[in-house]
């Protein structure tokens, strides 16, 4: 078995970190997304990985691969326009051959592994097996409608009276009979190959397609509150206490804090579950649950709870920052302490909430 994880595309929710950045490596935990997608791929014991990139960002999502899987060997497939799932799958031909695979979302989080949906692929000699979970608004989403038995009657994407709750999560198991399909459909209204209409071809032609409910939690981070909320649940579950950097004497680390490489601490207490990036500075500040506070950052004087700073952040004078996101490099400093005043250069799309 194979897998493909698509991780080309364009992110228009998650603007404006995605002007510069891929979807599928926005941090969650400060680990990119696609981190977690490739290691259910090895947990469930397949190894040969191939990776939709796009133009725009293919290099970076190429350089992540390497720095969080180093030596591993990626087949790299270029998709020179994003014209949906299913078009994928067609430029993923020569990689794929005739083997069945494991299709998984580059953006999708999930918390619990694939193995048991292989082995039902396996177990039940199914044609495709497609993930499912309950939600409570399923019109953006692919929705399916099963029978008691968890055989799929019939698949719908995006539609605007969805004949069920059960939205597809992003990952899938398809046997080679899938490319028949996918060389068969016609672009949907978004114009787009859906991989829901190529699976409904197999449907319609009596194909054996069964489903999974997943049990654990599904995060679609495709918005800003999407990502803090798995950066919450990611942490709750796996952060570690584990000190690398430097902790002074002065300040309190308490529960479960990672201290990355050459992060420094000082004056300052940080409450877990938390986790400091390598070669950050945090200095007389007070950092809450809930928080991950990427690399090479600076923080003075500032409280903070419940955020995901990217790489280089610089947050100065800040008393009380929640519930934020803040993309690389972003300086937020308080330049008038007695002052209501702001002075703001804040980049496209961006939102800032006082
Ligand atoms: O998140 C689950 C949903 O994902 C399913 O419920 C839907 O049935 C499925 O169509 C898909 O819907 P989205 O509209 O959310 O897909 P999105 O365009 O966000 O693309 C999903 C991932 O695939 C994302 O990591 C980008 C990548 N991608 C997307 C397209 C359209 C590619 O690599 N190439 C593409 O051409």
């Amino acid at each position: 078995m194979k897998a493909l994880v698509l991780a080309g595309g364009r992110g228009t929710r998650l603007r404006p970190l995605t002007y510069t950045m891929a979807k599928q490596l926005a941090p969650v935990a400060n680990r990119p997304i696609l981190f977690y997608v490739i290691r259910h791929i090895l947990d469930a014991s397949i190894e040969d990985i191939g990776v939709i990139l796009s133009p725009e960002t293919g290099d970076q999502v190429q350089a992540a691969l390497a720095e969080y899987f180093p030596g591993r060997p990626f087949t790299l497939i270029l998709q020179e326009q994003p014209l949906g799932l299913a078009h994928a799958v067609r430029v993923a031909r020569p990689f794929l051959g005739d083997d069945a695979f494991v299709m998984y979302l580059g953006d999708n989080l999930i918390g619990q592994g694939i193995r048991d949906l292989v082995e039902t692929f396996r177990r039940e000699q199914a044609d495709a097996v497609i993930l499912l979970k309950e939600v409570s608004d399923p019109r953006m989403f692919g929705v399916a409608e099963v029978d008691g038995d968890g055989r799929v009657r019939r698949l719908v994407e995006k539609p605007q009276t969805p004949p069920s709750r059960l939205a597809l999560v992003g990952v899938y198991v398809l046997a080679p009979c899938i490319h028949e399909a996918v060389e068969a459909i016609q672009p949907s209204w978004r114009g787009e190959l859906e991989i829901t209409d190529a699976i409904q071809y197999l449907l319609d032609r009596g194909y054996r397609v069964q489903s999974r409910i997943l049990q654990s939690w599904w995060l679609d981070t495709g918005k800003k509150d999407d990502l803090l909320e798995a950066n919450r649940v990611v942490l709750d579950e796996q952060a570690q206490r584990a000190i690398e950097g430097h902790v002074d004497a002065d300040s309190r680390i308490i529960g479960r804090v990672t201290v990355e490489k050459d992060a420094r601490i000082i004056r300052s207490e940080v409450r877990g579950p938390a986790v400091i990036g390598a070669g950050t500075l945090v200095d007389e500040s007070f950092i809450g649950p809930y928080t991950s506070i990427g690399r090479n950052c600076l923080l003075r004087r500032a409280t903070l709870e419940h955020c995901v700073l990217l790489d280089g952040v610089r947050i100065e004078g800040v008393v009380r920052l929640e519930d934020s996101l803040i993309g690389r490099n972003a300086v937020l400093r308080r330049a008038f302490p007695d002052r209501s005043a702001l002075r703001l250069f804040i980049g496209d799309d961006a939102e800032v909430v006082l």
